[in-house]
């Protein structure tokens, strides 16, 4: 296929007709293991185990990259193992920056596991300039996520890149999604998506993929580890991945459209502190977010609520629309109170954490309306 726009290569799947059907959607081939003739050779010399390859999963990771930009990529059964997966193929003793006040999973795991994993971390607000101007050590890996989960920070990746020219530079892009930004374009070396997010986008299927900008040394220990340890993911939820990939512009265009007019409306509320969104004027990072995101500012975003820990709650339980349910990049919105599930990483207890979803916007204003009436 000729070098198609996003919408076309997701739509089509990368033009992919069905071998066997002539069908235009991929069909879900589950075996395990794939045949050999009498001579003992492969009868498909690309399919010999499940746990080495599939076909679906091979589609799904060429479309993945094909959006990305990306020379490859490779699907895990989560995002937390696609991350795991960079981690675990560093080379002991190697020196990682890693974002302060990302995802808390990521934290946790490189928290937990640098020891043994023979890693020395230091952990910095890589949106701050003036943090980074600190800077003075070398770094063998710098993992960033932008815009970050859940303080809506954004990084600039091209700063980066020249600030830290030896480091393999690896960028978390769930809240962004390729259709917002494209981390290689700015230098990066690998992107990460838990694509159980927006990629998927219907709260049905656990993945993670990571892709890379060229298959260097770090990317073949990574694919060579996945082989052996087994983090692969299933056939049927890559089946599950491609189906809602073919509509992943269309949804991200309007959840963007959405959170937009949602965090003007709730930034002028007078019982609101403040909405963290990357697409609004306030945002700190307003330039950068041109630059980097020129097309929206993505599904997710904070509201502060006026009050502390219980007025945030309360705001949250008078709810009728939003679900009140962990996660985010869904077809329907969700809201989470992020200090009750991470009180010890200083998220402000009156935050709300908001992932906007394909609904009505005017519903979605008319939810949280009633919801805060009692708090003007
Ligand atoms: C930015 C970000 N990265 C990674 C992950 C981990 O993904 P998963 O839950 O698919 O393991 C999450 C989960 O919330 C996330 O928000």
């Amino acid at each position: 296929m000729k070098k198609s726009h996003d919408n076309t290569i997701a739509a089509q799947l990368l033009g992919h007709i069905d071998p066997h059907s002539a069908g235009v959607t991929p069909s879900l081939q589950m075996s395990t293991t794939f045949v050999r003739d009498a001579k003992n050779a492969l009868v498909r010399p690309d399919n010999s185990y499940g746990r080495d390859q599939n076909d679906g999963v091979r589609l799904a990771e060429d479309v993945i990259a094909a959006l990305e930009g990306a020379e490859d990529a490779l699907l895990f059964p989560s995002g937390m193992a696609a991350i795991a997966a960079i981690f675990q193929a560093l080379p002991t003793g190697s020196r990682v920056l890693v974002q302060s006040g990302i995802y808390w999973g990521t934290t946790k795991f490189i928290g937990d596991h640098a020891a043994h994993l023979g890693m020395d971390v230091d952990f910095i607000d890589t949106s701050d300039e003036r943090a980074l101007d600190q800077v003075t050590s070398d770094y063998d890996l710098v993992f960033i996520e932008t815009p970050s989960n859940p303080w809506l920070k954004v990084t600039d990746i091209a700063d980066i890149r020249k600030r830290f020219p030896n480091a393999i530079l690896a960028v978390d892009s769930t809240a962004a999604t390729p259709m917002l930004t494209k981390p290689i374009t700015h230098g990066a070396d690998i992107v990460v998506h838990s694509a159980t997010k927006a990629l998927n986008g219907h709260s049905d299927v656990l993945a993670g993929v990571l892709c890379c900008a060229s298959k260097d040394d770090l990317w073949t220990r990574i694919a060579q580890n996945r082989q052996v340890a087994g983090a692969i993911i299933g056939a049927f939820e890559a089946w599950m991945l491609m189906r809602s990939l073919r509509t992943l512009p269309i949804r991200v265009e309007r959840m963007c459209d959405n959170a937009l007019i949602f965090a003007r409306h709730f930034e002028q509320h007078s019982a609101v502190e403040a909405v963290w969104y990357p697409g609004l004027a306030s945002h700190p990072h307003a330039a950068r977010v041109q630059r980097q995101m020129p097309d929206g500012g993505g599904y997710l975003m904070s509201l502060l609520v006026s009050g502390g820990r219980q007025a945030a709650l309360d705001v949250i339980s008078k709810l009728t629309l939003f679900h009140r349910a962990t996660s985010l990049g869904g077809v329907e919105s969700l809201v989470e109170h992020r200090q009750t599930i991470e009180p010890h990483t200083g998220i402000p207890e009156n935050l709300i954490r908001i992932s906007i979803g394909v609904e009505k916007v005017e519903d979605l204003i008319a939810d949280f309306e009633q919801a805060l009436s009692d708090h003007a």
